[in-house]
């Protein structure tokens, strides 16, 4: 659904090699010709623009199959033996892992064994892509690191967050630094508070059932895709664009990032598990208990949220709250940069309907970063409504790139292969950062006999004990 149609538009692009050929390997009985058979279906069916027959035709070409069960040796030898045909296989390799997470060591430490990596600084170059998730939590990421390493340089790994690759994610740090207006104001002194919220319709559809209920929402989302949201929003200027001036700041900022833990953990986080129930689209659907693959008597949570602070001087007393979820009310991620209001309550004054008094204040003003869908950015501002009288109403500045920019935009998979085929980390993981993440939500780990998930209807923003997370803070969920 992913991997192949992004190769097949990066081709279309003429961004690959001129010489390249794509080897699946797996388990199954198939051919060349069954594997592109199947491969050509799912490049038309998932494509994010119209696949021609041709086009797709001749980009199958360029692939093969080859039988093998990576956790024995065997596989590795006949790979080997294989890819020896240099007329047909170019020396530069990328190894893309899409296994199972225990795989990731005895895959990476067979293809060393066998000699299919290559030493770096050499003609030719190895990479191994990994997807998440890395580790579950501080003790097996950093085992996992380590044994990574055992076999590869630093240079040759690259973890994928898929997010990282999301035009709208890149934008985060574009809009920072090649603006001048915001970046003074990026801080404790003006910013009130920051949300930021993944949520999803989705429940355990096409057989997750399984590896979600080992994760949940902690580790499938917070670890990884929140967190690195996060960094983008606060880190600190790097002082070029380099992979490792990037990953330097992200680093720093989530050394800094802890949990907001007042007296118990539960004043900063809040788990649930979605019951029975209507969705957004009015479906009935089960309940997380009762999905495929899932322990009926499970307590891993489909939605958490937590209330994090950063304790550097830019950040400091600021809340950060995040939270994500699957089966909410709609499918939207976004990032919400809340202002303090101004000091002095000019236009603040008394709406009366009939003999109900209310005093209206002025709304702080909200920077959005609306990652996805309707891609784009909002400013949120107080203007006088015409009229006689000074009332200040909340209006809406924006800008969204279907209205600026009319195409497609990439899928997040096509910038990160190819980032990989050109030897660029800048916007993968690198093994402190991921080390750093699981720093950040440990305690939470260590103390889930104390954060029993709540329980929460389907088609709507989760549990409402996330509201909690707010005390002392002049907020509330945009969505809620
Ligand atoms: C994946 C998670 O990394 O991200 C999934 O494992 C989640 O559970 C998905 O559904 C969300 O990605 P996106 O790009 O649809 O926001």
């Amino acid at each position: 659904r992913k991997l192949m149609p992004a190769l097949f538009m990066t081709y279309l692009q003429g961004l690959l090699p001129e010489r390249f050929v794509i080897v699946g390997v797996a388990r199954r009985d198939y051919d060349d010709a069954t594997f592109r058979a199947m491969l050509s279906e799912s490049i038309k069916t998932f494509s994010r623009l119209p696949a021609k027959e041709d086009a797709v035709a001749q980009f199958v070409e360029h692939v093969r199959y080859h039988r093998g069960d990576i956790s024995t040796p065997e596989a590795y030898e006949e790979l080997k033996a294989r890819l020896e045909d240099t007329e047909v296989y170019p020396g530069n390799r990328l190894f893309y892992l899409s296994v199972i997470p225990s795989l990731f060591e005895p895959a990476v430490r067979m293809l060393k064994q066998t000699g299919l990596i290559a030493k770096p600084g050499g003609p030719h170059w190895t990479r191994v892509i990994i997807e998440k998730p890395f580790g579950k939590d501080l003790e097996r990421a950093r085992a996992l690191n380590r044994a990574l390493l055992c076999h590869l340089d630093e240079s040759q790994i690259y973890r994928m967050d898929h997010y990282l690759g999301k035009e709208t994610v890149q934008n985060i740090l574009s809009f920072r630094f090649a603006n001048a207006i915001f970046e003074p104001v990026f801080n404790r002194s003006y910013i009130d508070h920051i949300q930021i919220t993944a949520a999803e319709t989705v429940g355990m559809e096409m057989g997750r059932g399984g590896y979600y209920d080992e994760y949940g929402a902690l580790r499938d989302m917070v670890t990884n895709h929140l967190l690195q949201l996060l960094c983008l929003v606060t880190m600190e200027a790097p002082g070029d664009l380099s992979a490792e001036s990037i990953h330097n700041e992200k680093v720093k900022v989530l050394n800094a990032t802890k949990l907001d833990i007042r007296k118990n953990i539960s004043d900063a986080v809040c788990r649930g598990q979605y019951s029975e129930g209507m969705d957004s689209e009015g479906k009935r659907v089960k309940g997380y208990l009762e999905e495929n693959r899932i322990d009926p008597e499970s307590d891993t949570e489909s939605f958490v949220a937590l209330r994090l602070s950063i304790n550097n001087w830019r950040w400091a007393g600021v809340p950060i709250l995040l939270r994500t979820g699957k089966r909410m009310a709609r499918k939207t991620t976004e990032i919400v940069v809340q202002f303090k209001v101004p000091p002095l309550q000019l236009f603040q004054q008394v709406e009366c309907d009939d003999d109900v008094c209310d005093i209206t204040r002025i709304k702080p003003n909200t920077l959005i970063f609306q990652i996805q869908p309707n891609e784009g950015i909002l400013l949120r501002v107080g203007t006088k409504r015409p009229g006689m009288r000074f009332v200040v109403e909340d209006v809406k500045m924006d800008f969204s790139y279907s209205g600026t920019w009319n195409k497609s935009l990439p899928e997040a998979y096509e910038r990160l292969l190819i980032d990989t085929l050109h030897g660029d980390a800048t916007l993968f993981t690198r093994s402190d950062e991921v080390e750093a993440e699981w720093r950040v939500v440990q305690p939470i780990l260590d103390h889930l006999d104390q954060l029993r998930p709540y329980v929460y209807p389907p088609g709507e923003w989760g549990i409402p004990e996330a509201d909690w997370l707010f005390h002392g803070v002049e907020g509330e969920w945009r969505n809620k």
